[in-house]
């Protein structure tokens, strides 16, 4: 019987972390497990930074947003010490070991998974929960965080439609969404927007001007068009995807390299994407643009309900598998349940949005253009 477990949150933060922590927390205390936080993710370990998780910590935390854990990017195998980066695994497993740990659970998105699969590897017990406003986790219908951050961008939305329509404007919303056009899809559906772009699906910067203009040959002289950050016109999505083929085909580590610098450069070249598609708008229909980035507004502040629950439901569900020794296992949402997914199973693998989506379908049905 499992005695005592450690938490830790990693990646981007996420609204429903907390939530999170206080499902597995309060669950696994009233089991009689003992409970420690991990402060700043993996970091966290290496540094042996812990945070003991009582009742009164866990108490009052449910609707905060952010991680009282606090978080980083850091991987184990890639840490930033000093000047130099190393593989501090060792180290990791060592600290986890002093504590007597029966299990680690890891709260994050793709990367968090990546890394605690490592770890499995290791000779941790590890539990996952997918968390991130992106929702592009395999094996989970939905990660914790999408749902606040669906109903942020929506809002926006909402307000620029009047300031838009009274200033006959064009206004370019940058959505967040890393790689995926899940979160984009959803404001932008929910919110209205005439045009919606996302990676998924290349654009051509002719077609959203058309779709445009002809929204003003019927006498709308406004347009919202929602970007998603990771969205590209056609001739640098081929490039990308082109790219990304070479540098997961390369066999040796030089082209992989190679291949992944370059990718780097076409990331870099293509932030302010937005602000370009705005000016090119300007010029291509004649009417003003202006361009609203969302930015860490969308992960900031309370959880909705919805995550709120969520969060609740994976977190209790976490201390099942702790129980039952079921590790090296995500915790997945599954309908109005959940399915232990293996990690392997989930790394490696993003969710992007299907081009069959219903939501696509919908949004297509309703004259919402995609820019193709
Ligand atoms: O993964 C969540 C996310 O918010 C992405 O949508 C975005 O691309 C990225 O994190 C931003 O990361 P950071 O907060 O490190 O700038």
């Amino acid at each position: 019987m499992a005695q005592s477990i450690g938490i830790l949150t990693a990646g981007g933060d996420s609204p429903g972390l907390n939530a999170a922590i206080r499902g597995i927390g309060k669950a696994a205390l009233s089991r009689g497990m003992q409970v420690i936080g991990f402060r700043d993710g993996f970091r966290g370990v290496m540094e042996n930074r812990t945070v003991r998780l009582d009742r009164t910590a866990l108490s009052g935390i449910l609707t905060i947003g952010g991680t009282i854990l606090g978080t980083s990017r850091d991987k184990p195998h890639r840490m930033p010490v000093g000047s130099k980066t190393m593989d501090m695994t060792d180290l990791l497993y060592e600290n986890y070991r002093n504590h007597h740990l029966d299990a680690l659970v890891c709260l994050g998105g793709g990367g968090t998974q990546k890394n605690a699969y490592r770890l499995t590897k290791r000779g941790f017990n590890i539990v996952t929960l997918p968390k991130t406003i992106d929702n592009d986790v395999a094996g989970t219908d939905v990660t914790f965080g999408f749902d606040t951050a669906m109903g942020i961008a929506t809002e926006a939305i909402d307000r620029l439609h009047s300031t838009a329509h009274s200033h006959h404007r064009i206004i370019v919303v940058e959505v967040m969404g890393h790689n995926a056009g899940w979160l984009t899809l959803g404001a932008g559906v929910a919110g209205g927007a005439d045009v919606i772009l996302i990676p998924e699906i290349p654009y051509d910067v002719k077609a959203v001007a058309e779709a445009i203009r002809e929204r003003n040959r019927r006498g709308t002289g406004f347009s919202i068009v929602a970007v998603a950050e990771g969205a590209m016109p056609s001739d640098v999505a081929t490039e990308v995807t082109a790219l990304r083929e070479e540098a997961d085909q390369a066999d040796a580590k030089a082209d992989r390299k190679k291949a992944r610098q370059r990718l780097a450069e076409l990331d870099r070249a293509h932030t302010g994407n937005t602000l370009s598609l705005s000016n090119q708008l300007e010029e291509l229909t004649g009417l003003e643009s202006r361009v609203t980035i969302l930015g860490h507004l969308q992960r900031g502040g309370a959880p909705s309900a919805a995550d709120r629950l969520l969060a609740t439901r994976l977190g209790t569900a976490c201390t099942d598998l702790v129980t039952r020794e079921q590790y090296g296992v995500m915790v997945a949402a599954r309908g109005d349940g959940y399915e232990a997914v293996p990690l392997g199973d989930v790394v490696g693998r993003r969710k992007t949005v299907p081009l069959d989506h219903p939501w696509i379908q919908s949004a297509r049905r309703v004259g919402t253009s995609f820019g193709d």
